[in-house]
């Protein structure tokens, strides 16, 4: 059975030295709990030197650590004593574009896209304007696809892609075994700077950056993972899987918490997956709003029945910090949000709520939502979300293989076979029937394992 990858945002997780801002010290300090829960990978977005423009996903060095997280010793420590629990570290690795003040901006400008014009009508994610900056320095426009102070990068520059696999061999080589890939959609641009956002993104060539990049991690044992962040629909998805290990589905992710939306996404997954590759579910990360506010509406037996769907379908799993206590967004005043983006993305990384007095947060650098749910509180609790969570982990562990079957069900009812098991789900907020059981709104239940 796939994996279960915990998705850390650093600053929000836990606060080990009490100024406001998570830290890795502060992962390392929660590994019980993370053992306890049972999941097998922490993935941590961007841990590396950044002016945070864009919080961490502009990176100013690639083989550091952000001073207010921690230092490389603090890195090395949370590899070693995650991995003395059988837990992978991943890391966030950011090669479509640098921070501003990455050195390479001012010493390597050959790196990033450049054009003495603005050449086409490619916009900025977050400006919704031109993506092309004039640089007084160079007296040229470069490309940016997300901040300003985000230059894109040159994928058509040998010494570009030199640099990124001495970065990968730097962290492999550190004990690190996997990379959720930034951007992986995009790290390479049309050549020729033609108008059109699909000469922007989703370009062929993309996939033979990471064939090369999957031969540096077969020099590895185990071999370290490689997950994209593609934001590319279904039809395109399944093409990253010829060299990535895991590609994020973000139609399902953006889906309706509905059957007729959700089940045709995951059958056609499943049905078009190159064999022996893993599907990869989630339904929360820093940048969409938590499924317990987005699918959840806050009724947390629909947050239970997203888990559900999320931990027993075949494959890999994904749950953002917070998940697993059903937590939803924050509550975010205008004059605290720090994001770039517009609708700002502040609400969904709000900090992690450990206890209901959230002493643990002394002015944290985003408010505290609500710790009405929390995880001491739902430790304690054996009808809690956190212990539903851990024992559907516990009993994903079982499921006999990756096999999946739909099976003939009641209107809303979402019935499928796993291995030796079948998962019924109940994705209605009436009570109904499945094969002469009765099954509560919203409510999931595993059969015969
Ligand atoms: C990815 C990250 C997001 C970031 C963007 C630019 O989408 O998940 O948080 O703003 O890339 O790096
Ligand atoms: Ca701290």
């Amino acid at each position: 059975m796939g994996r279960v990858i915990y998705q850390v945002y650093p600053r929000s997780f836990a606060d080990s030295n009490g100024d406001g801002v998570g830290d890795i010290p502060g992962i390392t300090a929660k590994l019980d709990h993370l053992a306890w829960l049972g999941i097998d990978t922490v993935w941590t977005s961007p841990t590396f030197p950044s002016p945070n423009v864009d919080w961490g996903y502009d990176v100013a060095d690639y083989r550091d650590v952000h001073p207010e997280l921690g230092t490389l010793a603090d890195l090395d420590q949370l590899i070693a004593e995650a991995s003395s629990r059988r837990i992978e570290t991943w890391l966030d690795l950011v090669p479509n574009h640098t921070s501003d003040r990455h050195p390479w901006f001012t010493d390597r400008p050959e790196y990033y896209v450049w054009s003495d014009t603005i050449p086409n009508d490619w916009q900025s994610v977050f400006t919704m304007d031109t993506a092309w900056e004039h640089d007084a320095r160079r007296k040229r426009y470069y490309l940016h696809q997300f901040a300003v102070e985000q230059p894109d990068l040159d994928w058509w520059n040998l010494d570009v892609r030199r640099e990124f696999e001495e970065i990968l061999r730097f962290w492999w080589d550190r004990g690190v075994t996997g990379f959720r890939i930034d951007v992986a959609h995009a790290l390479i641009k049309d050549r020729e700077l033609r108008d059109g956002v699909e000469y922007l993104r989703d370009r062929p060539e993309v996939h033979k950056i990471y064939k090369r990049w999957q031969e540096i991690a077969s020099e590895y044992d185990p071999k370290p993972t490689l997950m994209g962040e593609t934001y590319v629909p279904l039809d395109h998805l399944l093409a990253y899987y010829a060299n990535l290990d895991l590609a994020q589905n973000f139609d399902f992710v953006r889906s309706e918490l509905d059957i007729d939306e959700l089940r045709p996404i995951v059958e056609k997954t499943l049905e078009k997956l190159p064999p022996g590759r893993s599907a990869l579910w989630f339904g929360s990360n820093h940048d969409h709003a938590r499924l317990a506010t987005r699918w959840g509406g806050g009724d947390e037996r629909k947050a239970r029945a997203a888990l559900f769907l999320i931990l027993t379908l075949p494959g890999t799993a994904i749950l953002y910090q917070g998940d697993e206590i059903a937590l939803e967004d924050g509550d975010v005043p205008a004059d605290r949000i720090l994001d770039v983006a517009d609708p700002p993305r502040d609400p969904e990384r709000t900090p992690m709520p450990w206890t209901r007095g959230g002493d643990e947060w002394k002015r944290p650098w985003l408010p505290l939502g609500s710790t009405a749910r929390n995880v001491e509180e739902q430790s304690a609790d054996p009808g809690s979300t956190l212990h539903y969570v851990r024992d559907l982990i516990a009993r994903r562990k079982l499921f006999s293989d990756d096999s999946y079957e739909t099976l003939k069900s009641a209107k809303g009812v979402w019935a499928y076979r796993r291995g030796d098991a079948t998962c019924v789900l109940n994705l209605t907020g009436k009570t109904a029937a499945h094969g002469g059981l009765m099954l509560e709104p919203w409510q999931g239940l595993i059969l015969s394992t």
